[in-house]
């Protein structure tokens, strides 16, 4: 074979490479492609094998003229190659596209419970003056709930608190003062106590201001030198953290059978500054809390030497918390899995 005749060949095989990569669209038509014009079978290395009847003066041009027309096939080959590659990846990016001008979805945000709130915020009020956080269950024995909170069976003060009874002298707590027989019990009389104890209570009560189940958080000092007077300050502060510090505080008589004296605490009516309005029920004033000096039997019968320490006790009811401050009308609204509701007390 002449150069020109095989300059001749290797031009039409290039046409007709050039011809057929055009019609390349994927992975097996490339593959085909490549074996049809640089694989083992192919016409280029059949020339390669002429190699061998070529006179040895001509070989070196020979070879040449074979190196061009295989860089010249490769090279169809490998811009066909980038050519899909560079279309996958543009498919690629095409599909996962992320549109960054698109308005975001609204994620809504959890709130606190109006319940959980007045627990969390009556506790840390607590922890700033030196309290720990106490605790007991809900079902409670009969002694812890009555009679080491100085209510004996057939005290009438049992009748105050109509109890759920679960039989075996078991109850559903009925007050969370049960906590405080547990907290007096575990210090073997030995003093200072400090703690509050929230949690819930339960009793045979139902209407738009009294639920089945609700919650309460007690307080319980016992020390060497506590006093009544200690004891109306701390409640003072208490109320006005809660309610503004322009709230009055004022203090009642009452009776309790586990404190000796025992007071209420009411506030200066918030909606009406005390001038008389629904929500006080036209008294100007708002009952918040029970109260008093540990009553000498509970020390004793916990424990603790009655001539050597004395205890201040209180008893907040949260939901009434809960209700006042965020203008709850019924009870049930805090005990209903009513997104809506809940949703109100939410802080952007
Ligand atoms: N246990 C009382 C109740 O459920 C509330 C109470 C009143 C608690 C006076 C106290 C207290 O610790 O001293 O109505």
């Amino acid at each position: 074979m002449t150069k020109e005749e095989f300059q001749n060949l290797a031009k039409r095989e290039i046409e007709e490479a050039k011809k057929e990569v055009s019609q390349v669209v994927d992975e097996s038509s490339l593959n085909a492609f490549k074996g049809k014009y640089l694989g083992k079978k192919s016409h280029l290395t059949s020339y390669y094998a002429l190699m061998k009847e070529v006179a040895p003066a001509e070989k070196k041009e020979f070879g040449m003229e074979l190196n061009a027309l295989r860089s010249a096939l490769s090279e169809l080959l490998s811009a066909k190659q980038k050519e899909l590659a560079d279309k996958a990846l543009a498919e690629k990016l095409e599909k996962e596209k992320v549109d960054i001008t698109r308005p975001g979805y609204h994620a809504t945000l959890g709130s606190k419970h109006p319940f959980y709130a007045v627990i969390d915020d009556v506790t840390d009020f607590f922890l700033g003056l030196g309290y720990t956080v106490a605790d007991g269950p809900e079902v409670e024995t009969d002694e812890n709930n009555f009679e080491l909170m100085n209510i004996p069976k057939d005290h009438p003060a049992r009748d105050m608190q109509d109890s759920f009874s679960l039989g075996d002298n078991l109850v559903l707590r009925s007050h969370t003062s049960a906590v405080q027989a547990r907290v007096m019990k575990a210090a073997k009389g030995v003093g200072p106590i400090k703690v509050i104890c929230p949690g819930k209570v339960y009793r045979r009560d139902n209407d738009a201001t009294h639920s089945p189940e609700f919650g309460q958080i007690e307080g319980l000092v016992i020390s060497e030198d506590a006093t009544f007077s200690n004891l109306l300050e701390t409640l003072t502060l208490l109320l006005r953290h809660l309610f503004g510090e322009k709230r009055e505080v004022r203090f009642r008589p009452s009776f309790f059978p586990f404190t000796e004296p025992s007071v209420e605490a009411d506030i200066s009516c918030f909606e009406c500054n005390g001038k008389g309005c629904a929500l006080c029920k036209h008294t100007g004033w708002i009952e918040i809390l029970g109260s008093g000096m540990v009553h000498p039997n509970v020390l004793r019968l916990n424990g603790f030497d009655d001539k050597k320490y004395r205890g201040y006790a209180f008893g907040i009811g949260i939901d009434r918390v809960a209700m006042l401050k965020y203008g709850i009308d019924d009870i049930k609204r805090l005990y209903t899995d009513d997104v809506a509701f809940v949703e109100q007390f939410r802080k952007e």
